[in-house]
């Protein structure tokens, strides 16, 4: 079952963003992604417990995966996956036609989840996290309006 963020989901999010990242994004970054108009996080629970989640933000036709990642226990389950196919049918909705992500070049299963839904590189930042390349991953969701 799919849920919205909602602000009591915060500060268990930003303990999973502490156990899955070196460089985690803290109580203040997603307060403040929270409370953007043009942000949307989605979560998925066991019972009580957020163990996988997804924020993306949106502007006009174009959006970008801020954030997303699974709790160690619970990988491999499908959650990742889900919760991205939830945030494509979300942005459709919102008109939403280029879906843009960044990944690290070494971040593997990353890599296999994003390439196997259908995202493609077309952009590197090379050292852009001083041990690493930035990829910059698009995903074409919609189709645009123009003749
Ligand atoms: C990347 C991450 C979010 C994947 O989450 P997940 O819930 O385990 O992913 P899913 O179970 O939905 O995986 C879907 C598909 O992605 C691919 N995949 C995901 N993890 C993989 C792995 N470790 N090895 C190989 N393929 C993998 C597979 O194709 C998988 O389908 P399958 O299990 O049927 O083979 C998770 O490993 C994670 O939280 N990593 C740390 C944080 C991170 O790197 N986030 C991404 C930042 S860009």
């Amino acid at each position: 079952m799919i849920e919205k963020w909602t602000e009591s989901s915060l500060l268990e999010i930003a303990d999973l963003e502490k156990e899955c990242f070196s460089n985690p994004w803290n109580l203040n970054m997603l307060k403040s992604a929270f409370e953007t108009n043009t942000f949307q996080g989605f979560l998925i629970k066991d019972g009580e417990k957020i163990v996988s989640y997804i924020g993306v933000s949106y502007v006009l036709d174009s959006a970008n995966i801020d954030l997303i990642a699974t709790s160690k226990d619970y990988r491999r389950k499908g959650y990742a996956k889900r919760l991205i196919e939830h945030c494509i049918q979300f942005l459709k909705e919102k008109g939403v036609i280029m879906l843009f992500l960044e990944v690290r070049s070494k971040n593997e299963p990353a890599k296999l989840l994003y390439s196997s839904l259908g995202f493609e590189v077309v952009n590197k930042r090379i050292n852009y996290y001083g041990d690493d390349d930035a990829l910059i991953m698009v995903n074409c969701i919609g189709e645009s309006n123009q003749t």
